[in-house]
């Protein structure tokens, strides 16, 4: 049942191809984004003036990774934050907000009450569910399915891949609805995602090298990620997977603050990892990081450097370097998110845990 895998985690990683490909098919039709079980018509969609993201966890990581592509498109302002923190204030909150709920069981209890919350507030909420028939998706207005196919590590990884890639399909319905993007450029996004699960299946060739590296780093008192931009979340996320799973301290950083505090944690040999933009896609970004990476490596880091293919100049300042194929800004997460992953798995089992149950954790929060 683990297909030969020493735990369920490493099958659902190789699974994130597919988890891509089923949960974008049939999304595109007669040249037009189709989103299912569609309860907002598209005079709903028209009238969105603010999108608000909740989520916990890894689902919220999926949110801000959307954040960057939705604003992008649509020009409509996006929130994103942490269903426990939303439910507790008072959000500004009307029937023109899209209240995206974002959760893979559909049951999260905070995630849950936040949906409550908006729709007494007259906001229309649309549930990204990988169940079907969950709580969040009956108690929403509408609902995008993630087809990852279930998960049985408790540690969220295609259901995670398969989020942002929903996250995306809603903004590109917004942007078609919205008018922002003409359907030509809607239809060549589209298409740039389809290409996705083969960027995402070529990253897997990383894994073995990334195992052997997890097994050397497993060690270390703490681990620190640094992003920008889209790499953010992927940093955030890399963090997450990292204290779940080998009950390490784990950060992560946006690379902009480093200089505001979080440099003077680096020590000799503390691993970071770093989340490199495209050299040509990101040019600036990707000479910012470049400077902070050989400014943490100069006191003495470990830089483990995730970068795309044939970037030279990233190669003198990396310890380690995992090379990612080259594809679109927007889609970066999609790839370099699946090393982290693996990273985190291989020091947990080497430091002698489930990888598959961590300590503490159930797959479904329903509880607060
Ligand atoms: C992290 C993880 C959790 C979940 C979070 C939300 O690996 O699995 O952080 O992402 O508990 O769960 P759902 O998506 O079911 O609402």
């Amino acid at each position: 049942e683990k297909g030969g895998h020493e735990y369920f985690m490493l099958k659902e990683i190789e699974e994130q191809p597919d988890a891509l490909a089923n949960t974008l098919r049939g999304h595109f039709s007669d040249g037009r984004i189709v989103l299912d079980e569609q309860r907002l018509s598209d005079q709903d969609l028209r009238d969105v003036d603010k999108v608000f993201v909740i989520a916990c966890g890894s689902a919220y990581h999926s949110g801000l990774v959307a954040k960057y592509a939705i604003e992008h498109w649509t020009r409509l302002p996006v929130e994103v934050e942490l269903a426990s923190e939303f439910r507790y204030r008072d959000p500004v909150l009307d029937r023109d907000t899209l209240v995206v709920a974002v959760s893979q069981s559909g049951e999260t209890a905070d995630t849950l009450e936040a949906v409550r919350h908006a729709r007494e507030q007259k906001a229309r909420v649309l549930a990204v569910c990988n169940t079907n028939g969950a709580q969040i998706p009956r108690e929403s207005d509408a609902v995008l399915y993630t087809h990852a196919g279930p998960e049985i590590g408790v540690a969220s990884t295609k259901a995670f891949l398969a989020q942002i890639a929903a996250n995306y399909l809603v903004g590109l319905a917004l942007a078609q609805a919205r008018g922002t993007k003409y359907p030509d450029e809607v239809a060549r996004e589209f298409a740039e995602l389809e290409a996705a699960p083969a960027a995402v299946q070529k990253v897997l060739s990383t894994v073995d090298q990334v195992r052997d590296l997890g097994r050397r780093i497993a060690d270390s008192r703490a681990v620190l990620f640094l992003g920008r931009h889209v790499g953010f979340p992927v940093a955030l996320e890399g963090a997450l997977k990292l204290k779940e799973l080998a009950y390490m301290h784990a950060e992560g950083f946006a690379a902009g603050e480093l200089k505001h505090g979080p440099i003077a944690l680096i020590e000799d040999g503390l691993p970071v990892v770093v989340v490199m933009p495209s050299p040509k896609g990101r040019a600036v970004l990707h000479a910012k990081l470049v400077s902070n990476i050989s400014e943490i490596q100069a006191r003495g880091a470990r830089t483990i450097v995730i970068a795309e293919e044939g970037d030279e100049t990233v190669r003198p300042f990396a310890d380690e370097l995992v090379e990612i194929p080259a594809v679109p800004t927007l889609l970066q997460p999609l790839v370099s998110t699946v090393p982290l992953q693996v990273l985190a798995a291989e020091i947990a089992k080497t430091r002698g845990y489930d990888v598959d149950k961590p300590r503490n954790l159930a797959k479904s929060v329903t509880v607060e």
